[in-house]
Order: C-alpha cells, then structure tokens, then sequence
C-alpha cells in the first residue's frame, strides 16, 4: 500500500503541487531515472514511516535526490564556481556532484528552500558522518528502492529489516569495496562516513 502526503505538510514546503514536480522530473530526466525517483520516493516514505521521521520530507526529498543527475559536466562545473563550492568538487565527476551539487539546481529551480531536504540530496551522493535520520533515509532508499538489482541487494534489505543504522552500514561497505574493486576515486567524505557509521562496533 502506497504512502500518501499529507497536503497542508506539503504545501508549506513546495510552492508547486506534486504533478508539477513529477512534471519537472520528466523534463530533466529520461524516463528510466525519472521512474526511478518515484520508486525512491515512496522507499523513503515507508522508511520514515517505519522510524517514526518526517514522511513529507522524506518523499520529497526520494523523488527530488536525482533530479540533476542527467546535467551536463559544464552545467555542473558553472555551479560550483557560482557557488564557490570547495574546489576539489572538480577532481569528480557526476556520480558525486549530482548530489552534492545538485541541491542547488533544486534550489534555483524548483523553488524548495527546505534545509533538511536540500541535505539529504546533497549527501545521498557521499554520506556524511553527521548524517541525519532523513540523510540515512535518502541514502538507503535509493539503495534498495524495488527496481535495483544487484550482488548483495537481498543483504541491503535485509540490514534494512534489522536497523537503519544497519542499511547504512551495510550500504557504506558495500560501496566502499564496489569502488576499489573498480579502481576508482573515492571521495574523502565517504571514507570519514565509513569509519563513523560503517564499521562494526564492539560493545
Ligand atoms: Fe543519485
Ligand atoms: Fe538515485
């Protein structure tokens, strides 16, 4: 059964209504990704639902986390020198700015000005040590929202059915090691959220 939003929630964060912004959606994204925030966005809302966290925020910011994805490298890289972001945002590429850069298109474009929000887009890409219930949400949403598939998916649920915090740490591995198995570049803050919420704890 889906989750809806509650209007009055809604309305006080969006200036626009939820077609409008699954229109917008639609204009930026190909089908697929679009498809794809939606699932995220009803993940997330179940998530919430489940710990007890801001349903409203937490389905828009699933369907909002991708909306900059499909921007052009340039589009990216004029953001973040009108933003005068840190400057090693430039040795990435779209697998990173896409969140972290991506809230400000959010910002400019859609008008949603909602802090906690624009957070979770911002670190669905990276993590962040200090993350949030709502950060933690985003990040396991698009993890395990229905449509993925992949070696260890059935683990990402299951860590979900245990805990948040284990969805997190189970995802935050899972990536780590994903990534050095591709030899690729790791972002610094991934690593840092890795040794806070990553790790096993003894007790
Ligand atoms: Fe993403
Ligand atoms: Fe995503």
């Amino acid at each position: 059964m889906s989750i809806e939003y509650d209007p009055l929630e809604f309305k006080k964060i969006v200036p626009y209504t939820r077609d409008e912004l699954v229109a917008a959606l639609h204009e930026h994204l190909s089908d697929y990704r679009a498809e794809h925030c939606l699932r995220v966005e009803q993940q997330a809302m179940q998530i919430a639902a489940k710990v007890d966290a801001d349903v409203t925020k937490a389905g828009l910011a699933g369907l909002l986390h991708d909306y900059a994805k499909e921007r052009s490298n340039a589009e990216f890289i004029a953001m973040i020198q009108k933003k005068q972001l840190d400057p090693d945002l430039l040795n990435y590429g779209n697998a990173i700015w896409h969140g972290v850069v991506g809230r400000y298109f959010i910002e400019a474009e859609l008008d949603i000005h909602d802090e906690a929000i624009l957070q979770a887009v911002a670190r669905h890409t990276v993590g962040d040590p200090a993350m949030t219930t709502l950060d933690k949400i985003i990040f396991v949403a698009d993890f395990v929202e229905p449509g993925r598939n992949f070696p260890g998916i059935d683990e990402a649920r299951q860590a979900l059915a245990v805990s948040l915090d284990a969805a997190v740490a189970y995802e935050l591995q899972h990536t780590i090691l994903y990534l050095v198995e591709k030899q690729a570049k790791i972002f610094p803050r991934t690593f840092e959220t890795y040794n806070v919420l990553g790790i096993h704890k003894e007790d």
